[in-house]
């Protein structure tokens, strides 16, 4: 074998922008986003998401861009480079893998309930039947443990195959020609929630505030979602980035992106809470709100066999490009740090999530990762609150995990790397220097304070805090 082999690149900045995005735009945006705002009543909820996203997201976005595009390493390894070896800020970069491991393993349990969907759907199961019979398909799929097992062990499968063919011919050549068609298809669907009676209603309920709804824990929420979202806070847009060439535009790209990921999100909402309050479904339905609502609204319409079809395999690709990222992470620090092939690293991880997962695809049922579990962790999420494997991993990772990587890698950027490096870095390229200490700034301070406060308010302390100081 030769040295180092020299570092994939992305054909061009547009590839990277469809890739990034094909990470950021998936199941987040389209089935978790709504479904949260829906329990938590919207209005506020979705304010606070959308500040979270230009405060806190853009600024980690770009300082996961830069790190990754100036050290060309994936997260460990570029930790350890932009500081020294054996830096405890490597600690980030390994959170970021074990992060990657957590979520794709129950991530991919949602990706394989919309592959039945699309199978659902191409077997025409949706026409003739009354809104309740379709509503009641989603209970029967997530309570059956088989069909979920099998669903999950299909798309692991799939994603292991993309990833193993490498970053050009594997991810940006499928982000190209889906993401947008999933964008058009969105439009279409708001298109047709526009003229349904439900939608004046939609709208105050996405956009006008309910304060009463909003708690603490939803605040913790949004901020975790937001990483989500935007695929920050474990290091995929540092790998991602990593493939980039050295004077690529930092700034715009994280933009666009941003900006990218936000519009799907609230498009997802204005399509399906129209419906709901159509239909006098419930806004608060939790994680099968899409699932219920879209093949209700569809069955109504001509062609519901061709567009439920489209629309369900469309998210199963969109949350495709998101798995491959996911699993990027934890590929890509194998072979920069341990030196494995693609192929040894890919199946190895990729099985190694597949099996980290089952209790996911099992935890609808009422045995020990379902029911059981959510009755045991009562203990922790008080009476009626209990979670059970597969919301207490999504819990534990977007709330807890991927906030706290965000705050490393911006306390990283902020105050680790040296200025004049990451002066040259976030100008390099780019029209917007001009932005750089107001970008600084956040990462020192607005970020770290808002983290930390959210985390503290979701515990219970920050209430107290106030309440010794007189505030509260
Ligand atoms: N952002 C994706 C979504 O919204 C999920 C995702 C992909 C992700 N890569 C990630 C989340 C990295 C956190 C970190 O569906």
């Amino acid at each position: 074998m030769s040295a180092t082999p020299e570092r994939a690149h992305w054909k061009s900045r547009f590839g990277f922008i469809l890739a990034a995005a094909g990470s950021a735009v998936g199941l987040g945006n389209i089935w978790k986003f709504p479904y949260i705002t829906g329990e938590n009543g919207g209005g506020w909820f979705v304010l606070i998401y959308l500040a979270c996203i230009l405060l806190v997201g853009l600024p980690i976005m770009m300082a996961e861009i830069f790190i990754g595009r100036t050290a060309q390493k994936s997260p460990v390894g570029a930790f350890r480079d932009l500081s020294t070896p054996k830096s405890p800020w490597m600690l980030v970069g390994w959170l970021g893998v074990a992060a990657g491991f957590v979520i794709l393993s129950y991530y991919s349990v949602v990706a394989g309930w919309a592959m039945h969907y699309t199978y659902l759907s191409a077997t025409d199961a949706f026409a003739g039947k009354s809104p309740e019979q379709i509503s009641s398909i989603f209970g029967e799929l997530y309570t059956n443990t088989s069909l979920n097992l099998f669903w999950h062990g299909m798309f692991m499968l799939v994603t292991i195959g993309v990833v193993i063919g490498g970053v050009q011919q594997g991810v940006e050549r499928c982000s190209k020609i889906l993401m947008p068609a999933l964008f058009l298809m969105m439009l279409i669907l708001f298109g047709r929630a526009m003229t349904t009676d439900g939608f004046g209603q939609a709208f105050d309920f996405i956009f006008r505030g309910h304060a009463e709804k909003l708690t603490a824990a939803g605040v913790l929420e949004a901020l975790g979602h937001a990483f989500f979202t935007l695929s920050l806070g474990m290091g995929a847009m540092i790998t991602y980035g990593s493939y980039l060439q050295k004077d690529d535009d930092v700034v715009s790209t994280s933009v666009t992106i941003s900006v990218l990921d936000t519009l799907i999100a609230l498009l997802a909402c204005m399509v399906l809470f129209p419906i709901t309050f159509s239909h006098g479904m419930e806004p608060a339905a939790g994680p099968g709100l899409v699932f219920k609502n879209i093949p209700v609204a569809l069955s109504q319409m001509p062609g519901t066999t061709f567009w439920a079809t489209i629309f369900f395999a469309l998210i199963v690709f969109a949350a495709l490009t998101s798995a491959i990222s996911l699993l990027e992470v934890a590929v890509s620090y194998f072979i920069d740090e341990k030196g494995w092939s693609r192929s040894k690293s890919t199946v190895v991880c990729g099985l190694a999530i597949a099996l980290l997962g089952i209790p996911s695809a099992m935890s609808g049922g009422t045995g020990i990762f379902g029911e059981q579990f959510a009755k045991a962790t009562e203990v922790i999420f008080g009476e009626g609150n209990g979670k059970n494997w597969f919301d207490l991993f999504d819990y534990l990772a977007s709330n807890w995990m991927l906030p706290l990587g965000g705050l490393g890698i911006a306390m990283f950027v902020a105050w680790r790397v040296g200025p004049e490096a990451r002066e040259r870095g976030f100008k390099a390229g780019s029209k917007f220097g001009s932005l750089y200490w107001g970008w600084v700034a956040l990462l020192r301070f607005l970020v770290p304070i808002g983290v930390v406060a959210v985390f503290l308010n979701a515990i219970g302390v920050m209430p107290r805090i106030l309440q010794v100081i007189g505030l509260g």
